[in-house]
């Protein structure tokens, strides 16, 4: 385990959050530091029970924790609009959405909405619940200090290295054919890059940041390992070094907290470890795909009824 906290954390007293994917990896590594400086922290999960065992540990070690469970699968669009629905009842402002849960590599299998899991489960849904969450972002915005209130998309340099050269394929966005699960992998993590840079543009008022955590021990690393067995041969070669995901969490806390972020200078960038602004892919970079992608998404999503 590393410094903890691993970046420093501002007082975060009568602040709200959503970390999704938060009671595990990096999401619980980013939540726990949430809760400690005193946000109220929603970990947004699939399972509750997992939820509570992630509890147990935050209460232990911050018995002043203020943690809650916002039951959402990632996978399944009607489930984001129930979360959205329950926050919104629970909650007038959101202050801090870290878009941080993901799948890697995992075999091609489609949802119930006919997406393939990653493209599904690390961008699509991702978009929905933020589009759902915005009105009460922009809100929260227009009372909270300049920069303060924030969009963090968890993505990975494996969207210049992995996606295709062209980058989104918006013929076949499951990329059924052709295409390896890293491939996948990568176009939904460019996807992550791309969603930070158009919400910068459309919502000015609200500081969004896509960025890379760096290569952290999690469980991620199952996805590969179910696609491609030999993966385990490699994995303590890819691993070597790493932080946990206490430590690993430090450049999504510091895309979150961080004041050093400014609103002008920072909207629509890409942080790798740690809070440091780089240049994401050219494909990351270009603005006409960004609003192309927006678009694209919006009218699948209203062709499935959610508008
Ligand atoms: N670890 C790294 O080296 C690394 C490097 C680059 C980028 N990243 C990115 O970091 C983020 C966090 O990953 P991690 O490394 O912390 O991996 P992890 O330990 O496997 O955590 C992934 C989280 O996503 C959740 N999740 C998966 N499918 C979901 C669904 N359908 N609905 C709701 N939640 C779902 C998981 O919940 P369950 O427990 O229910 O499955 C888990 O909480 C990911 O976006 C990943 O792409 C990680």
């Amino acid at each position: 385990m590393g410094p903890n906290p691993p970046t420093p954390m501002p007082d975060l007293s009568g602040k709200v959050a959503i970390v999704t994917g938060g009671h595990t990896g990096l999401g619980f590594g980013t939540g726990i530091e949430l809760a400690k400086a005193g946000a109220r922290v929603y970990i947004a999960s699939r399972s509750e029970s997992k939820f509570k065992e992630a509890k147990r540990d935050i209460v232990a070690e911050y018995p002043d924790a203020d943690v809650r469970f916002l039951q959402v699968d990632l996978a399944d669009l009607s489930s984001l609009n129930r979360a959205g629905r329950k926050f919104l009842q629970e909650e007038s402002n959101l202050h801090l959405l870290v878009n941080n849960a993901g799948v890697m590599c995992v075999p091609y299998e489609e949802t119930v909405d006919g997406f393939e899991m990653q493209i599904a489960v690390n961008y699509i849904g991702h978009f929905l619940f933020t589009k759902i969450l915005l009105p009460t972002l922009y809100k929260t915005a227009a009372t909270s200090s300049k920069g303060s209130v924030r969009i963090v998309n968890v993505s990975s340099d494996g969207h210049a290295k992995l996606a295709p050269k062209e980058g989104i394929v918006f013929s076949d966005i499951n990329m059924e054919e052709d295409y390896s699960v890293w491939a996948r992998y990568g176009h939904s993590k460019l996807a992550n890059v791309l969603h930070s840079r158009e919400l910068a543009k459309r919502y000015p008022d609200i500081l969004s940041v896509s960025l890379h955590p760096g290569t952290v021990k999690t469980n991620l690393s199952a996805g590969p390992i179910s696609s491609t067995p030999l993966y385990r041969l490699i994995k303590p070669l890819v691993e070597l070094g790493a932080p946990g995901p206490r430590k690993g969490a430090a450049n999504i806390l510091f895309a979150a907290v961080s004041p050093a972020l400014k609103l002008g200078s920072a909207n629509g960038t890409y942080l790798v470890p740690v809070g440091k602004i780089s240049a994401p892919s050219k494909a990351g970079s270009d603005e006409k795909m960004a609003e192309d992608l927006w678009r694209w998404t919006e009218m699948e999503l209203a062709s499935r009824g959610f508008e």
